[in-house]
């Protein structure tokens, strides 16, 4: 079974004072360079989010603070992941579906991405990504 969940454990740089840590695409933990940062906050209860694949889009996803599951989906299979750590983010590559669930009501979710915000670049039905997706095989 292929891996679809790529995760990349961050260095954090403490001090006594506290934690901190520094992403750049020219350090390596990034594989692309970022054009676009945002983050999700204040999801309220049961809400799913996400229900969407990109088609060229790579992003980055760390749950700065609180904890939520992540799903991905090529196509063929589904794994899932809690995140819940400031030092831990997946790579998440073009034509995956993901959703997220059970926000934690703390939960920032920062998301580094690959492009500016096109919506043309989103599939939000899940058919249409299956379609898209059995075609290329
Ligand atoms: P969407 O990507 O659907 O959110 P989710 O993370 O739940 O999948 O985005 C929600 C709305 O925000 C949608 O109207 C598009 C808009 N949006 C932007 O304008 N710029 C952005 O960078 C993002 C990510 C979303």
């Amino acid at each position: 079974m292929k891996n679809l969940i790529e995760t990349i454990n961050f260095k954090p740089l403490g001090d006594r004072r506290g934690h901190l840590v520094s992403l750049e695409h020219t350090l390596g933990a990034v594989p692309f360079e970022i054009k676009r940062v945002y983050y999700l906050f204040d999801t309220k209860p049961g809400v799913i989010r996400g229900l969407h694949a990109h088609k060229s889009l790579q992003q980055i996803a760390i749950c700065v603070k609180g904890s939520c599951r992540f799903v991905l989906d090529d196509g063929f299979q589904r794994q899932e992941i809690l995140l819940d750590s400031s030092t831990k983010g997946i790579y998440i590559q073009s034509m995956i579906w993901r959703e997220m669930h059970d926000f934690s009501d703390d939960c920032v979710l920062l998301v580094l991405a690959s492009e500016i915000y096109d919506e043309e670049d989103y599939i939000r039905d899940y058919q249409m990504f299956l379609n898209i997706i059995r075609k290329d095989q």
